[in-house]
């Protein structure tokens, strides 16, 4: 089975296609989204304990998106075998579960926290609507839920249709799903613990974070 061939071929695809000629991104040779122009990183060591978990729910995430992309690479080399699907299966709730909860810490008390504190130092848009990082992040929650949707349906729909093509089709829309949620969270984790975390540090008493983490447990 052809997968790139048929990623290539599929129309349905061709319109979210990356360059097919074009270069691979690569950890080792980031693009320039991973190197936004004010870091505000603070080393993990000096971060608050409430700010820690985080980081240290972030490492757990990219290790199930390194599975996830190491499982993504074998199905379009071979197919979906049934290793394959066990191992998207375990992936996906993983992402259903553990990311939905990890989401919700930094949602509940986190983040309208920080946005008020944001605005009230002027780190916001010139729009109206005042937006800052923490809107920013919201979004990449949602984006991050509907491609997890997106893919594990291409993925479960691909065993079920009885058509090959048709089921090639659905599961080549699932991998490209897989790998967009994959290289969207990355980048999402890389921006919350450069940016967001940092500025929760600097914008947010010691007390105050104190108390997050009392509330959140
Ligand atoms: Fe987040
Ligand atoms: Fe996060």
């Amino acid at each position: 089975m052809d997968m790139r061939k048929l990623a290539e071929d599929d129309p349905l695809i061709r319109n979210v296609e990356k360059d097919p000629g074009g270069e691979e991104l690569s950890p080792m040779d980031p693009p320039d989204a991973f190197e936004p122009p004010a870091k505000e990183a603070v080393p993990y060591e000096q971060l608050h304990p409430f700010l820690k978990r985080l980081v240290d729910d972030h490492r757990r995430i990219v290790e199930r998106l390194d599975a996830l992309d190491a499982t993504v690479a074998k199905v379009e080399a071979g197919g979906l075998s049934a290793e394959a699907a066990a191992a998207l299966t375990e992936v996906f709730a993983f992402i259903e579960a553990e990311l939905a909860v990890h989401h919700r810490r930094e949602e509940r008390r986190l983040f309208p926290l920080l946005r008020e504190r944001l605005i009230a130092v002027g780190e916001h848009s010139a729009s109206e609507a005042k937006r800052t990082g923490v809107d920013v992040m919201e979004d990449d929650h949602l984006t991050a839920v509907k491609q997890a949707a997106v893919a594990i349906g291409f993925v479960g729909l691909s065993s079920r249709l009885p058509d090959r093509k048709s089921g090639l089709i659905a599961l080549a829309s699932g991998v490209r799903q897989c790998k967009a949620l994959s290289e969207a969270l990355r980048l999402h984790i890389f921006r919350e613990e450069n940016i967001i975390f940092g500025q929760a540090q600097k914008h947010l008493s010691r007390p105050e974070l104190d108390q997050l983490a009392v509330e959140q447990g």
